[in-house]
């Protein structure tokens, strides 16, 4: 069964309420019918869910970028995944290499992190990929194989959990790997993921993510096993977020 594709913004640490702006111009262009083919979703800062749930309306699903592993209690500055939820967002990020590296997440955290977003009624969107040093060492598919068994818990489902593979080295960087490179990593996560969790692994939906910009969307969505982008500097600009959905094929 073919999954149907998802394109997700990340805009990480950016974004004023000046640019509920933009996200309103993605819920125009989602409104329009012209993104119909695909799902969308944006995941703006934590300080901007609740307005971006009002402006995003109906179509434009909305998602935080990262939840505590606690319900709620004293962590200063977190934010849990039930708050997330009661902002109107439907989706969270979890175990963006960004939180892997500059906050010490390992795959336990991440892993608990996705199973606090599910008991929050959120869909996880569970971020993995290797490094340059790890890929320099060749060992790209054992990181993946890895991060795929030990981020995800046995209760994850194609409903709740969407696989994001973001090559570390690739983020921000204007570089991406070849598209039969993209192919093998994809075809890899879907064996591993069937391998777990029968027939339903071929459900999941596998999003690939760094760089993706207008130029290169309709490449990278059209690889095999490749559901959907998650797309970060090139999602801040609603134009060419709404020019990537468009290049889904
Ligand atoms: O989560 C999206 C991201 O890490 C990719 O960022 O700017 O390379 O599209 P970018």
């Amino acid at each position: 069964m073919a999954v149907r594709k998802l394109i997700a913004g990340n805009w990480k640490m950016n974004g004023l309420k000046a640019g509920l702006a933009e996200i309103a111009a993605v819920r125009d262009a989602v409104e329009s019918g012209s993104t119909a083919h695909v799902d969308v979703l944006l995941c703006p800062p934590a300080t901007l869910l609740a307005a971006a749930c009002e402006t995003a309306a109906t179509g434009l699903a909305i998602g935080g970028q990262d939840c505590h592993t606690a319900q709620s209690g004293a962590f200063t500055g977190d934010i849990s995944a039930a708050m997330v939820a009661d902002s109107g967002a439907s989706h969270v990020l979890v175990g963006h290499s960004e939180r892997r590296t500059l906050h010490g997440e390992d795959d336990a955290t991440v892993r608990a992190k996705a199973q606090a977003a599910w008991n929050a009624g959120l869909v996880a969107v569970v971020c993995i990929g290797e490094t340059q040093a790890e890929r320099d060492a060749g060992t790209t598919l054992q990181v993946l194989e890895r991060q795929l068994r030990e981020s995800l818990a046995d209760e994850a489902t194609a409903a709740n959990c969407t696989v994001a593979y973001e090559p570390v080295w690739a983020i921000g960087t204007g570089l991406t790997p070849t598209v039969d490179d993209v192919a093998d990593a994809h075809r890899f996560m879907r064996e591993k993921l069937v391998e777990r969790f029968g027939e339903s692994g071929a459900d999941f939906r596998i999003l690939y993510g760094g760089s993706v910009k207008p130029d290169n969307a309709a490449e990278l969505l059209s690889v095999a096993n490749v559901d959907g982008a998650l797309v970060g500097g090139a999602s801040l600009k609603s134009a060419d977020f709404i020019a990537i959905c468009k290049a889904v094929r």
